[in-house]
């Protein structure tokens, strides 16, 4: 124990005595790593779990706990860790060789298989990350149109790069980032979900070159889009001839075979996708039509010049490996079902559980997803999550104050249970065990926080 405060006498003190391992590499990376972590969403204090293995829905602490995880690698892995099918895809082609810098034929298969199971999709080009497929869209739809402008929905992430990192976490109105030059944080528009006459009013002045939305809403439906809001969007967009981007980096092979584009009935021009694309490798891809994404071509005659487009490690045939392995499975559709069922399973347990408890809260989710929202009037969403679509995107987002995201997570791996805050992601390896697992869990974790003060029941 270090301190002497309230809060390190309780959570802290726990979680520090149960990770020492974690604590001591956190000792080292901070030596070497900024912040010591490599992605803003691992760091936790006093500090964050290292994790030596995983498999099927659960990973292991260096330290030894055992953890059901509900990160799937950033929702990358629908599968689960290690699926047979996609370890072997991989381990082969490692033998092979992992980058012959030349075309290859499984770049070709890979491209096939998206344009098969993507409604929208006509031709694909493999980047990647999801930050290089958005900004890659981006680029497509400004050259495509002429035009400058991006307007994007306040709570929807599109990767880190310049042109889409604003108005994604709350404060809304603040920059999300130092170094994202003023004059390119005034081409964008970031406007109110679910708010047709909002989107009409910045469409209207015929100066945007795409609008970008996640298609089940911000942070993979934590803010929900209503789908006749989406269908407004593309009406409008067709209408004001701008591109209609839809980010499907988390629901594309995740939500349906099709994405969400094939659930909603709804094709965009551009989609943007990562994740399950890549089967828990690192990769991503733009995909859409063909008269858009020609301009990767050049135009006969040079009538539109060629958008530039390198990348050492595009359509790496590891990834791309792992990527055909894991859409052979999914597009059966089977093991989406069966990640839907166990997250519909979670909400509904966590649910109870707050209601026993008496806990102003909320587990919402429509797919392999859950988000808990955990502020005092949070319970009058009860039982009717469809308005939850117009709540406040900020409040939303957030979840709760905190610091109740952040000691719910410690509280949670004391549990045995490692998530992303107030939210999960399920695979198909999820069941029985890890949902029971889980339920224990949360209410083991809710007595912690009561006893932290962070609620009174
Ligand atoms: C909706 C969405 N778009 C884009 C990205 C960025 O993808 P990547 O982390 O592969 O750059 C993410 C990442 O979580 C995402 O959730």
């Amino acid at each position: 124990m270090s301190t002497s405060t309230a809060t390190e006498t309780g959570l802290t003190a726990r979680y520090e005595r149960a990770f020492p391992c974690s604590r001591i590499l956190y000792e080292r990376a901070r030596c070497v790593l900024p912040g010591g972590v490599t992605h803003d969403a691992r760091l936790l204090r006093p500090f964050p779990v290292y994790v030596r293995e995983c498999r099927g829905a659960r990973k292991w602490a260096v330290d030894g706990p055992e953890l059901v995880d509900f990160w799937m690698g950033h929702g990358s892995l629908l599968l689960g860790h290690g699926r047979p099918e996609v370890v072997e895809a991989v381990r082969r082609q490692l033998e092979k060789g992992t980058h012959p810098g030349a075309c290859h034929e499984l770049e070709v298969e890979w491209a096939e298989m998206v344009c098969r199971l993507l409604p929208a999709a006509e031709r694909v080009r493999f980047v990647s990350s999801g930050t290089e497929a958005s900004l890659m869209a981006v680029r497509l739809a400004r050259a495509a149109t002429g035009r400058g402008r991006i307007v994007k929905l306040l709570g929807h992430f599109h990767g880190w790069h310049d042109h889409t990192e604003h108005g994604v976490d709350p404060p809304f109105d603040e920059p999300m980032s130092p170094g994202i030059l003023p004059e390119v944080a005034r081409q964008v528009t970031s406007i109110p979900p679910n708010d047709l006459a909002a989107a009409e009013a910045a469409l209207a002045a015929g100066d945007a070159a795409c609008v970008m939305l996640e298609p089940t809403g911000g942070g993979f439906g934590s803010c929900p889009l209503q789908a006749g809001y989406v269908r407004g969007l593309r009406d409008l967009a067709r209408r004001h001839g701008t591109v209609l981007i839809f980010d499907e980096v988390i629901t594309g092979f995740r939500v349906s075979p099709g994405g969400a584009q094939e659930l909603l009935g709804i094709r965009p021009d551009l989609t943007v996708l990562a994740k399950v694309v890549a089967g828990g490798l690192p990769g991503g891809a733009l995909a859409g039509r063909a008269d858009l994404m020609r301009i990767l071509e050049g135009g006969p005659g040079g009538r539109k010049a060629k958008m530039h487009h390198p990348g050492t490690f595009n359509a790496n045939p590891l990834s791309a490996a792992a990527g055909m392995a894991t859409l052979r499975i999914v597009r059966s559709g089977e093991d989406i079902r069966k990640a839907n069922e166990t997250a519909a399973a979670v909400r509904a347990e966590f649910n109870r559980i707050l209601a026993r408890r008496g806990v102003p809260g909320l587990c919402h989710g429509q797919y392999s997803d859950f988000h808990l929202y955990l502020f005092p009037d949070a319970g009058t969403l009860q039982g009717n999550p469809g308005r939850l679509g117009h709540h406040d995107p900020a409040r939303l987002r957030a979840g709760a104050s905190p610091p109740v995201p952040e000691r719910f997570r410690l509280a949670m791996l004391l549990n045995g249970v490692d998530m992303p805050k107030l939210r999960g992601m399920t695979s198909s390896a999820h069941g029985e065990e890890e949902l029971e697992r889980t339920g224990k869990a949360f209410d083991a974790a809710l007595s912690l926080l009561r006893d932290e003060g962070c609620f009174d029941t």
